[in-house]
Order: C-alpha cells, then structure tokens, then sequence
C-alpha cells in the first residue's frame, strides 16, 4: 500500500501491531462552500465555522493515519489573515507532522476562493495546528503508527513541528507547577 511498510512498534510478543506511515499516506484536501447560516451580520464566515473545518480536516487525517478514531487534545494558535465571505470556497489541506506514541500533530491549511469567478486568486486564510490523540473503546490513549519523513518538505514539517510540541509541553508543564 502507498507509504506503509512493516516496520514499526511491536506488541509484548513481537508481532508488529502498528505499521510505519508517509505523511502522504494520510494527507486529506476537504472543499465547501460557505453558506449564509455560517456568517454574521458583517457577511463574513464566523471564524468559528473556519476553526471547525480545519478541526475535521485534521480528525479526518488522524483517523486516516492510525487507522482509528482520534480526538481533538489541543490546537494551537490560529491567526485569521483574510476574511472568508458567503459563497466562497473554501479548501483545506492537511497532513501528519508528527507523530509521538499516541499523539500527533496535524497541520491545516485553509484557502478561499469566489465561488462565483474561477479567475479569482486563492487567499490565504488561516494555517492552524492540531494535537489529535488515537482513543480505544474506554477513551484512552493508545499507540499509533510512526512517521517516515522523507521529501525535506515533511522534514522540514517534522523539524517545527518538534518545535511546537517542546512550547505546548513547557506550557502545560508551567501552568501546571503555577497551581502547585
Ligand atoms: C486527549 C486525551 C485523550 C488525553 O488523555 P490523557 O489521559 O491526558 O493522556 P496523556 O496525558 O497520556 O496524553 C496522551 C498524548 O496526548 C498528548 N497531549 C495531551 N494533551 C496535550 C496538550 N495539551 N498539548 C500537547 N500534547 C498533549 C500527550 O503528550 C500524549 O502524547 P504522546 O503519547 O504522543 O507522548 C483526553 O485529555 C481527552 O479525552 N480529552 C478530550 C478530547 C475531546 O473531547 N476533544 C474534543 C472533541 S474531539
């Protein structure tokens, strides 16, 4: 299967039980267009609605890249750089980052373009960055699949991506000593 070998984490008993994934393997591309029950009284999408389909771009990602279902732990920051309007179509693409033991980031891309003129330049929306966890039955945590970065693009991904993941860490971590 396209970007899947054998190599990976192995159960008590050696059998492989997770199998080494591409970030190709799971990338998704999601379009919509946004409608009137989406906006505020501006015309304009509520930033909301945009946070949502970047949200179940990732889950889609996850569940792509383990095979299973995951949940939403975290999402970083996300900066709005140009408004998105009614009728626009809206596109997001997203790919694994990086992947820990039942953790991963998963970066979003989301563009908008006039529904109504082809010729209308692609804008850059918002780019946002999910922490999604793979759950069993119970809700607990358990492992996925590892990463295989190899394009310097993926790379490069996995090399800010380890970044974040050291920030939302020692956050977490100094929030956490603050309230003893
Ligand atoms: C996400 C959740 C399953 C984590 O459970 P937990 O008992 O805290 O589990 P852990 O502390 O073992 O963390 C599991 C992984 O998530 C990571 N993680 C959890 N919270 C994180 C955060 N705020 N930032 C970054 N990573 C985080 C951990 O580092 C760990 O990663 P690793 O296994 O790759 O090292 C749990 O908090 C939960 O169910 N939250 C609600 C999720 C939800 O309902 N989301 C919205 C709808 S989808």
């Amino acid at each position: 299967m396209r970007g899947v070998t054998d190599r990976g984490a192995t159960s008590a008993g050696g059998a492989a039980i997770v199998s080494e994934r591409t970030p190709a393997y799971s990338r998704v591309t999601l379009a919509q267009i946004m409608r009137a029950t989406e906006a505020n009284l501006l015309g304009t999408i509520h930033g909301g609605e945009i946070v949502k389909i970047a949200d179940s771009t990732a889950g889609t990602v996850g569940h792509r890249h383990c095979g299973g279902p995951v949940v939403t732990a975290a999402v970083d920051e996300m900066v709005f750089l140009a408004p998105v309007r009614v009728g626009d179509l809206v596109e997001t693409f997203g790919q694994v980052n990086w992947v820990g033991r039942t953790s991963m980031e998963v970066g979003v891309r989301i563009e908008a373009q006039s529904y109504s003129d082809p010729e209308a330049p692609r804008v850059h929306v918002a780019s946002a960055y999910f922490v999604m966890v793979r759950i069993d039955e119970d809700r607990r945590p358990v492992a996925i699949p590892p990463l295989r970065v190899e394009t310097p693009t993926d790379q490069r991904r996995h090399r800010e991506a380890q970044i974040r993941r050291a920030h939302r860490l020692a956050r977490r971590a100094e929030i956490e000593q603050g309230r003893g």
